[in-house]
């Protein structure tokens, strides 16, 4: 692996020196008691900046995710989401089999919502068909190519919420992404949502770490519903330090990884394999066009020193992240550019 340029996700990074020494120095003491100091101030920092009351740290998005789930939608009662959102696709039924969530899906365009469409499908409270309790939306979104849901969308939603009754949760795993592609304050982001998770080890770097935000309520429970699946942790102020230190160190620096993206899709463009626009680090790939399945592209790509991630059978994407230089970037449109071209 180590001379091969990983474009499959923003996941594989490795905890940088300062990232390390941070987390070496860590202070602890156990979470469980609520006695770890670098773990509240993680929580009370992500709180702060989505301007929410509290947040709870968890060892996983996909953990993440389903305590806000179990939070806002009852057992046997309805969740809608577009039909590619991770909670749906990537986390292994999660909602159904630990939160006895019913799951119900609109079509998935890229990253977009269509408030109108999302509003016609909500159910009404009553004993004849399963009632409606939230929606969640995915920002940035993953199998939408990075897309980026715009915020009067957003505004827009919230309305549809309110008329309706329901709470607006969002899978915030790239949620930095959006702040720095729109420009949009996090608090900004975090008043539209009744629940936020948001991942510190995707873009940003950390090996590990999401947070669950929301209302000082909402968190209190939240941590009842962690410690039932399993998501109790102990001297965890060395994870949460990773956690602190990309906050501070990862964040606006992501415009790098957008640009690198940028750079991607333009060399891989004149081959009619982009998928859609490239707002921030996923660049998608539809390779219906073209000779090569996604398979076959994937192992070209190989041998040619670049890792990319199949998604379908023709569908691939190619993902910036830390670990990337912009050395790298011109290697890799290289090594693409032939294997595509071949
Ligand atoms: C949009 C989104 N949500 C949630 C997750 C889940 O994160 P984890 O792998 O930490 O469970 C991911 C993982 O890639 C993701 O892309």
């Amino acid at each position: 692996m180590a001379d091969l340029i990983d474009l499959r996700s923003d996941t594989v990074t490795r905890p940088t020196a300062g990232m390390r020494e941070a987390m070496a120095t860590a202070e602890v003491g156990d979470d469980v008691y609520g006695e770890d100091p670098t773990v509240a101030a993680l929580e009370a920092e992500v709180a702060t900046l989505f301007g929410h009351e509290a947040a709870l740290f968890a060892p996983t998005g996909s953990m993440a995710n389903q305590i806000a789930l179990q939070l806002v939608v009852p057992v046997g009662d309805e969740l809608l989401c577009d039909a590619d959102a991770h909670v749906v696709t990537y986390e292994i039924g999660a909602a159904a089999a630990y939160g006895g969530i019913s799951s119900r899906t609109w079509p998935a365009v890229g990253a977009e919502v269509d408030p109108d469409l999302v509003a016609a499908m909500v159910r009404p409270d009553g004993y004849f068909a399963v009632p409606t309790r939230a929606i969640a939306v995915e920002q940035t979104h993953n199998r939408g190519g990075g897309g980026v849901i715009p915020l009067p969308t957003l505004r827009r939603l919230r309305e549809v919420a309110d008329e309706h009754g329901l709470a607006l949760h969002c899978d915030g795993a790239r949620i930095w992404h959006a702040h720095v592609a729109d420009g949009v304050p996090l608090h900004e982001y975090g008043r539209l949502f009744d629940t936020l998770s948001v991942c510190l080890s995707k873009g940003l770097g950390a090996p590990i770490g999401s947070l669950v935000v929301g209302s000082a309520e909402k968190v209190a429970r939240a941590r009842f519903v962690r410690k039932r699946m399993g998501g109790g942790m102990r001297q965890v102020g060395v994870l949460a330090a990773a956690g602190r230190y990309a906050l501070a160190h990862h964040v606006e620096r992501l415009a790098e990884d957008h640009a690198r993206a940028a750079r991607l899709a333009e060399a891989v463009a004149p081959f009619g394999v982009l998928a859609g626009p490239v707002r921030t680090n996923i660049v998608p790939l539809d390779l219906t066009k073209h000779p090569l399945d996604a398979k076959q592209f994937a192992a070209a790509a190989r041998a040619e020193g670049v890792l990319v991630s199949v998604l379908g059978p023709r569908t691939a994407r190619l993902v910036t992240h830390l670990d990337l230089t912009d050395d790298a970037i011109t290697r890799a449109t290289e090594s693409l550019t032939h294997t595509l071209r071949a």
